[in-house]
């Protein structure tokens, strides 16, 4: 990396921003595309957000991404707010375009890119997402907007699985069922997709399906928790010889949609791959 007086910066802000993985995508993506930009983190505290507005204005950094505990209080200090953002009510991406500051939402692009760079299709699919907190609810705003068929969310408190169905049921034409039970083998078999969204399974061996449910079917597992990579519910489809989607493949891929708001290009696939092999290994 070649840090010189043209240079733009680009930064996550969070409390805390340790660990992220932000800094590492961004900087490959920089180096391999040949844009001269540099990422870093930067600890904010609350009520330091307007401050750090001011400082994205003054020093002209050209975006920012936003992790916990900021993704809804900063919705209140940008200019312009992407559609799906709005929906979701909540923002992880900003872009500085020339002192306007738009903000987006890539955790649902981001997570639905890994699976179209699969090769799947999600129009008119029969989803079920386990969960209903933040990471749900940008996924399940994205697959309604990418047309899915059907969603079930499963979640055990039924009223933020509520929620998040009033949400798709006032903007989207979709239809959307909700309920408190674990998934059965037939509810799994009928499903074109079963997406865990709950943190059950991160960094421990729990899974959030019954591990020893067998099913025979085409159902695409995807679990978004990174952390194992190969998580127990992971392991389980595999066992059952279903396809899998990794969580560092959302992890990826809202990165890569940042940088692409940012800096007006398309990442191929070859360099995402790039990417994973690189953060796995
Ligand atoms: P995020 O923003 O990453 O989605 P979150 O809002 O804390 O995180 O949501 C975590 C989700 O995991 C929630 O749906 C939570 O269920 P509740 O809404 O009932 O709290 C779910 N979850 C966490 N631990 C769980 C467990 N042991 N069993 C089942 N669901 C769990």
């Amino acid at each position: 990396m070649n840090i010189n007086a043209d240079t733009r910066l680009y930064c996550l802000i969070g409390d805390p921003v340790s660990n992220s993985l932000s800094p590492d995508i961004h900087n490959y993506l920089f180096d391999r595309e040949n844009i001269n930009g540099v990422y870093m983190c930067n600890r904010i505290e609350k009520e330091n957000l307007k401050r750090f507005i001011d400082a994205v204005k003054l020093m002209d950094i050209g975006g920012f991404n936003v992790t916990i505990p900021h993704k809804i209080d900063i919705m209140e200090f940008l200019d312009e707010i992407d559609e799906n953002a709005k929906i979701i009510g909540a923002v992880n991406t900003v872009k500085n375009i020339g002192g306007i500051l738009k903000g987006y939402n890539t955790d649902g692009t981001g997570f639905v890119k890994a699976i179209k760079d699969r090769g799947y299709e999600i129009k008119g699919k029969k989803i079920i997402i386990l969960g209903a907190g933040g990471a749900c609810r940008s996924i399940a705003v994205e697959l309604a907007s990418e047309g899915a068929g059907h969603i079930e969310l499963r979640n055990r408190s039924i009223e933020k699985a509520q929620i998040i169905k009033d949400i798709l049921d006032v903007n989207f034409e979709i239809s959307v069922s909700i309920s408190s039970e674990s998934v059965s083998k037939e509810d799994i078999e009928n499903a074109d997709f079963l997406i865990n969204t709950t943190s059950v399974g991160m960094e421990s061996d729990d899974c959030p399906v019954d591990a020893g449910i067998s099913v025979s079917s085409d159902t695409v597992v995807y679990d978004i928790v990174y952390k194992p990579h190969r998580t127990e519910f992971i392991k389980w489809a595999e066992k059952n010889s279903l396809d899998t989607i990794y969580g560092i493949e959302m992890l990826i891929n809202q990165g890569i949609t940042a940088f692409e708001i940012w800096n007006e290009c398309i990442i191929d696939k070859d360099t995402a791959k790039e990417l994973r092999e690189m953060i796995v290994n």
